[in-house]
């Protein structure tokens, strides 16, 4: 008996072996959503695809852009037109300004900005020439404000979330929508190497896959959570710089984070 229903007939997944975006494959298959996952080859992505009927595995590296394309165009003549495609896969990678990890700071672009970027550009012309689809983009409220030790994954965000503005204002009248899904901080694989102290308003995978789901079917351009975090980033960010810095400065010190 499905727990719910969600306007999507198929929805293609990338990052579906991971944490948030596995948990958010699971909930839509269990409403009936025929889900198509997408990783490179594992035994999450099987697992997770023998899980239930309504998940297939077509692993791919989503940094290949014509394999992505190849993907893609597998899903649709196994399982239809996507009609809805979070493009998830992501990484995060320390920063250290005495010890700065060039190579880490290119793989996160190349995963985080690339990798959206290479989703989009797999499904998006046939979204636009059937006038409908959905694109559903995994950014993250850290991309809203620069903050020590994350010089790698706060740009690669800012990056997914300025590229998120320009496709959303220029898909207006196509039919096809986009949705930024900004979360704060989630309990999952991903930031395992961040100090646990700092981890501020940290939530698990399954509250986080929850509020997604309570707000994507309705298409709105972003979804953000937890609330606190998302205003404390965004009054950051809309500060005069002379301003946002002490902020940041003070609220570290008096946060220990
Ligand atoms: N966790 C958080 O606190 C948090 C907060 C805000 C936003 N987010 C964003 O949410 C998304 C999911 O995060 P998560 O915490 O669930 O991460 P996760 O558990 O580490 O999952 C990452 C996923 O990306 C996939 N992936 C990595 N490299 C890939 C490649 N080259 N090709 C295809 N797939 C690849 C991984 O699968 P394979 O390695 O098996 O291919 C895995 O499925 C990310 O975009 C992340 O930035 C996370």
């Amino acid at each position: 008996m499905a727990e719910r229903t969600y306007p999507w007939k198929v929805a293609w997944i990338t990052g579906a072996s991971g944490a948030i975006c596995g948990e958010v494959a699971r909930r839509l298959a269990d409403a009936g959503v025929q889900v198509a996952a997408t990783a490179r080859p594992s035994e999450r992505l099987d697992a997770l695809a023998a899980a239930s009927p309504n998940i297939t595995a077509f692993p791919a590296d989503v940094l290949d852009v014509e394999a992505l394309k190849a993907c893609a165009a597998k899903v649709e003549a196994a399982l239809g037109p996507i009609e809805l495609a979070l493009l998830g896969a992501g990484m995060y990678v320390p920063f250290d300004i005495r010890n700065i990890d060039a190579g880490g700071f290119g793989k996160t672009m190349a995963l985080n900005v690339d990798g959206v970027l290479n989703g989009v550009a797999a499904v998006l012309p046939a979204m636009l020439n059937r006038g409908e689809g959905h694109l559903a983009i995994m950014g993250s409220l850290f991309g809203y404000a620069g903050w020590p030790g994350n010089g790698g994954y706060g740009a690669s965000k800012a990056a997914v979330i300025n590229l998120a503005e320009s496709l959303k204002l220029e898909l207006r009248g196509t039919g096809v929508d986009l949705t930024l899904i900004n979360p704060g901080f989630v309990d999952t694989p991903l930031n395992a190497s961040y100090d646990p102290k700092k981890k501020l308003f940290v939530m698990s995978k399954e509250r986080c896959a929850r509020k997604i789901l309570e707000k994507l079917p309705k298409r709105p351009y972003e979804i953000a959570f937890p609330p606190q975090v998302e205003l404390f980033l965004k009054t950051v960010r809309n500060l005069p710089r002379a301003a946002s810095f002490p902020l940041v400065r003070w609220f570290i010190k008096a946060t220990g984070s």
